[in-house]
């Protein structure tokens, strides 16, 4: 049972946070300051070691304490808080504490970086004890105390307790930062680890972050991006990335590096990269020996070999193996391992062939290789055999190795899940991937404890999360739950994803319980419906598989060599991945499974077109036939939608007025995006497949004024690219500077209406538009946002609202776009939106 050690004080908002929250987001280690509430770690703190993880765990005690004490007198805390509550707070590693309190029940047997909590009523306060089984644990232990307050005043004179250990060994995040200063898939701002191809001066953000990472039990942090690494192994950038270890390292985070398999020839000077040639062996050996001069604690490298462009051993005949173990010999002397990703595929596979399947590559290539690796080698496997997709099934080579270390990838950055300017909260993808039975050898083994070790009786594995973070970390506030879900389910995969939710919430919005449910809720109903408006049943997210991957575009994925397909056509949807006729996709995993996904009547509804090619005719479970399932789903998914921002309407006054602000346009923005989605993906199934959607929704819009039907002046019609980006297919465009405007005379009730203008907000400028009724002009804004995309689709489709706008038949709507650089004031439609309008 948990037990708590901190206790909150409520102060009323306005506490604002002088020491930290100005220069870096300090997310959920606020302690209270973001919702007006503290948290006291009670009596006076008393360190019985000095290694430097024990003295970042007291120094975050003190400023918690600092962070409530601070501004106000230790007498005004209400209730005698103080008095009631004195006593010490004993901080140590439980041979510290063991020998200053021989009488305490300290465990014997905490297992390393665990942490042992004890709190014990005394006289007028407490005793409480924070132990660690290592310095690391001692660390751990004082941030699950902060994040579990209120407790003091529940402990007995008996004591009460409570431990923890970690259920896996490695925890890291991946960060794809790149030299430069840019990060493939970050979505928060710039690098806060490098810029114009150097170590930044000012690594004080790499320390929060690593301060954040360790708060949530995150030991391991690879700070270069998987491709383009082979300049991070030239001796001054090992010096610099000396500094970034320096800067993680006092939060128990160790360095980990990408590496580029053919570095021996690119920065070696060697004529060869084949693994198995003694000259590279020995080229990687020295080099190795050279980091950790650098850097002595590096946790170790992380390999991308032989995909998407990225050289490997492949071109030598070699296997990943042959290429993971000199790295692993070279790396074991020093204690470090190779994180081997088993994302490895051919990228080029030609579409016409029924049997190519990208699903299949991680399999086929690991499985082979299960007894091959070296002990320090860990394969790495993401979670679905495709590429982070709304949905995908889990991987099969999790059952597929027993002999190799294994350690689960997730991405925390949301590049197929709405690109962090959707909220979608993917703890519960997670957690079902966590909890997902694979059966192998026909007994119970869920992918928690495969990557545990402990199905197969591993001495390593883990989690991995690739974060991307930037100076903003994830550009998102809501976006940080995933950050932390990901750290407290690498620690503890049993967590459930509601209660994460709520220890979020509490941390860094507030513990109104209005509030916590109310998040928590947004937060559950986030992924199930992002997966509805953007391809249920398994058919991935339905976006641009080439480009943006972000806006809808369905045919992207299609005839090309990337793997992706979906393969919809006039007389059905899906991939026939079945042994009896298609890729034997299916027969990769473990009989039972294999059984239930071979047959589309047991295979689950939501992943039925990941295996099965079937008429749009076919009927699900329920009875409903596919297309109608596809179009139920968006219209449902959208609405979920804009659930979310009404949800989040009902805390107006409840939490800080800024983040309410910010989230609410977020929500807003992702309620029109939805629609976008909805449309995109129901007109192109209605035109493909000719069948009309019983509700009679697809491929209708009441309330909408087309721009392509207004009467124009100066714009012109265009045809978006891909057509179903845009209602009808069509849009307007302004070519040149001079302002443009699209007319239409309103027919519908008279009565007050949200008026929504769709428009393209393109990069490279910042269009104005306005909107007028009778010549009156109701609302102006500009196109000053930064989405994909340099042509008007999907990616940049977005919608402006006016409220509650007076309208009766015969008035003239009247939108006039103005150009600015290369965006040309684009516009789909104006909605006059009704009571029945479906938005
Ligand atoms: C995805 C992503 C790439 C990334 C790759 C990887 O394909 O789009 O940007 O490099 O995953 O995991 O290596």
């Amino acid at each position: 049972m948990l037990k708590k050690i901190a206790f909150s004080l409520f102060l009323g908002f306005g506490l604002a946070s002088a020491e930290y929250g100005q220069k870096v987001d300090p997310a959920w280690l606020n302690y209270g300051h973001a919702h007006g509430e503290c948290t006291v770690i009670p009596g006076a703190i008393r360190a019985l070691g000095s290694g430097v993880l024990e003295r970042s765990a007291v120094r975050e005690l003190e400023r918690a304490q600092e962070a409530c004490r601070g501004p106000m007198p230790a007498t005004a805390l209400p209730g005698g808080a103080k008095e009631s509550f004195g006593g010490e707070t004993v901080v140590g590693t439980v041979d510290e504490v063991r020998k200053a309190f021989p009488n305490l029940p300290v465990p014997a047997d905490l297992k390393l970086e665990g942490y042992w909590l004890y709190s014990k009523r005394e006289g007028g306060g407490a005793l409480t004890v924070i132990a660690g089984a290592d310095e690391a644990g001692v660390l751990y232990g004082a941030f699950a105390a902060l994040r579990t307050p209120a407790f003091p005043q529940k402990a007995g004179r008996d004591g009460q307790s409570m431990r923890s250990e970690p259920a896996m060994a490695i925890r890291w995040t991946n960060e794809w930062e790149n030299i430069d200063g840019t990060i493939e898939r970050g979505y928060g701002g710039r690098s806060i680890f490098f810029e114009g191809g150097k170590v930044r001066d000012d690594l004080a953000q790499a320390s929060e972050y690593a301060r954040l990472l360790a708060s949530i039990g995150i030991n391991g942090c690879n700070v270069n991006n998987v491709n383009n690494a082979a300049p991070f192994l030239e001796p001054d950038m090992l010096k610099a990335l000396a500094r970034i270890a320096d800067a993680m390292r006092p939060w128990g985070v160790r360095l980990a590096m990408s590496v580029d398999i053919a570095s021996p020839q690119k920065i070696g000077g060697l004529g060869t990269y084949d693994p198995v040639d003694l000259k590279v062996k020995a080229w990687w050996a020295a080099k190795v020996d050279e980091i950790y001069k650098f850097i002595p604690d590096l946790a170790g490298f992380t390999v991308k070999a032989d995909s998407e462009g990225q050289p490997g051993p492949a071109s030598y005949g070699r296997t990943p193996a042959d290429a993971a173990n000199v790295l692993a010999d070279a790396l074991k002397p020093h204690g470090g391992v190779v994180l081997y990703r088993a994302f490895v595929y051919n990228h080029h596979l030609d579409w016409n062939d029924p049997k190519a399947d990208r699903a299949r590559a991680a399999y086929d290539i690991f499985h082979p290789l299960d007894r091959k690796f070296a002990d320090n080698v860990i394969v790495q496997i993401k979670e679905g055999p495709i590429d982070f997709q709304a949905r995908e099934p889990v991987s099969p080579l999790f059952a597929g190795l027993e002999k190799a270390n294994q350690a689960m990838e997730l991405q925390i950055t949301q590049e197929y899940l709405g690109q962090q300017r959707h909220l979608v909260y993917i703890a519960p993808m997670w957690k079902e991937v966590l909890d997902f039975d694979l059966r192998a050898n026909d007994r119970s083994t869920p992918v928690k404890e495969i990557i545990a070790g402990k199905s197969f009786h591993r001495l390593l594995g883990g989690m991995i999360g690739v974060a991307c973070v930037g100076r903003d970390w994830l550009g998102s506030p809501m976006a940080m739950a995933n950050l932390y879900a990901f750290g407290r389910l690498a620690w503890n995969p049993n967590l459930t994803p509601e209660q994460i939710a709520d220890e979020w919430t509490k941390q860094t919005i507030g513990t109104d319980p209005e509030v916590v449910s109310t998040v928590r809720k947004m937060l559950m109903q986030s992924w199930p419906a992002y997966e509805r408006y953007t391809g249920p049943l398994g058919l991935q997210t339905l976006t641009d598989i080439t480009g943006s991957h972000y806006g809808p575009n369905v045919e992207a994925s299609e005839n090309n060599g990337w793997g992706q397909w979906h393969r919809a056509d006039h007389e059905g949807a899906g991939m026939d991945r079945t042994v009896a006729t298609g890729t034997g996709y299916a027969g990769q995993y473990p009989p039972e499974l294999a059984k239930l996904y071979e047959n589309s009547a047991t295979t689950p509804d939501d992943l039925l077109l990941f295996f099965h090619h079937v008429p749009y005719t076919y009927k699900l479970h329920d009875g409903k036939t596919v297309i109608q399932y596809i179009y139920d789903n968006h219209y449902q998914g959208a609405r979920e939608a804009a659930e979310l921002g009404k949800q989040w309407a009902t805390l107006k006054g409840r939490v800080d007025p800024n983040l309410f602000e910010d989230v609410h346009k977020r929500l807003e923005y992702q309620t029109g995006h939805a629609i976008v989605w909805r449309d995109a993906v129901v007109q192109y199934f209605l035109k493909l497949s000719g069948i009309p959607d019983e509700q009679g929704r697809a491929g209708k819009f009441p309330g909408r004024l087309e721009a392509e039907d207004a009467t124009l002046s100066g714009y012109s019609v265009i045809d978006v690219q891909p057509w179903e980006d845009a209602s009808r297919g069509k849009a307007v465009s302004c070519a040149g500077a001079q302002p443009c405007s699209a007319e239409w005379t309103y027919s519908g009730q008279p009565g007050r209406f949200d008026v929504a203008v769709r428009y393209f907000d393109l990069q490279g400028g910042a269009a104005k538009f306005s909107l007028a009724v009778n010549g009156k002009e109701i609302a102006a804004w500009a196109a000053d946002d930064h989405f994909p995309s340099r042509q008007p689709n999907g990616d940049n489709s977005t919608r402006y609202t006016a409220r509650g706008v007076e309208l009766k038949p015969g008035d003239v709507i009247r939108v006039e776009g103005t150009p600015d650089g290369d965006d040309p004031a684009a516009l789909d439609y104006v909605e006059v939106e009704t009571a029945g309008t479906e938005h």
